[in-house]
């Protein structure tokens, strides 16, 4: 089902920096009406009210306060598009103790925040459908990458759910993309030492994957190199990412 983004109204969460800031200037730019823009900081939002006026509204929006989520939806209750954007990455290492730190995170974030803001917006996205569900999963969703191990697992639960709403909204005019970038050039993959995608690029891909109605995004060249053999040799991916990590390893340690 195609979605057009022009007259619709979005939700981005984590729209103060990196790619959620990116999805609000693309928006903005295919002619959406109003996009309002979640940061758990509304200061963080002032450069793009400046610039957009009032066609941003800005959003105090910490996914993980249940209380900060129902207000969101309350206060939002116009909304087409919903971009599940906010996201943590945490380094810790699987067979230390901070790994459970990490993943709790990570889980609270990256997951349950995105499921508990879906939730929150089902009743608006069905009242104004047709629309969209937008999830940012990651290449980290089809393969554990050793470095960030328990960030991989959180996105993949991410594409896990993402399935499941597909479900839940098929008798709806509501598409549900799952999107899975590789590194692109925001603050969370700072210290990553591979070639990193623009994230206006990202924002672009994706909608026009949303507006020709598709469920899938693979953005940049190791996201389709990755996808593709998620699909058609899982456990040779494996494999694949296991040596990449190894080479990581071996350069970080030099
Ligand atoms: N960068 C990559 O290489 C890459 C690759 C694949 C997928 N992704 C995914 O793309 C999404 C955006 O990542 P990014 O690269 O733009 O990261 P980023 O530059 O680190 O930005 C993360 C955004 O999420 C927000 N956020 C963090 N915790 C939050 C919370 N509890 N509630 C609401 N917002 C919260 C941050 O807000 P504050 O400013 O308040 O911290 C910030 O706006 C994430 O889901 C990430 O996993 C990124």
């Amino acid at each position: 089902m195609a979605v057009s983004i022009k007259e619709s109204v979005a939700l981005v969460t984590g729209a103060n920096r990196g790619i959620g800031r990116a999805f609000v200037d693309e928006l903005l730019a295919r002619g959406a009406r109003k996009v309002y823009a979640g940061a758990r900081r509304p200061e963080s939002l002032a450069t793009l009210v400046d610039e957009y006026g009032d066609r941003v509204v800005p959003l105090r929006l910490d996914v993980t306060s249940a209380a900060e989520v129902d207000q969101a939806a309350a206060l939002a209750g116009d909304v087409d598009v919903l971009v599940n954007n906010a996201g943590v990455a945490t380094d810790a290492t699987l067979i230390h103790s901070d790994a459970l730190d990490g993943l709790r995170h990570e889980l609270e974030v990256n997951v349950l925040g995105l499921l508990r803001v879906t939730q929150a917006f089902t009743p608006a996205l069905r009242r104004n459908g047709p629309g969209a569900i937008v999830n940012l999963a990651s290449v980290a969703s089809f393969a554990n990458f050793f470095m960030f191990p328990t960030y991989s697992a959180s996105k993949a639960a991410v594409h896990s759910l993402t399935q499941a709403l597909r479900v839940v909204f098929a008798g709806d005019d509501i598409v549900v993309t799952a999107v899975y970038p590789g590194p692109v050039d925001t603050d969370m993959a700072e210290a990553i030492p591979f070639e990193k995608t623009p994230p206006d690029t990202i924002a672009r891909m994706v909608l026009d994957g949303v507006e020709a109605g598709e469920e899938t995004v693979l953005p940049d060249p190791m996201s389709k190199e990755m996808g593709g053999a998620y699909y058609s040799d899982p456990r040779g991916l494996e494999d694949q990412v296991a040596q990449m990590a190894a080479e990581f390893s071996r350069q970080a340690a030099n």
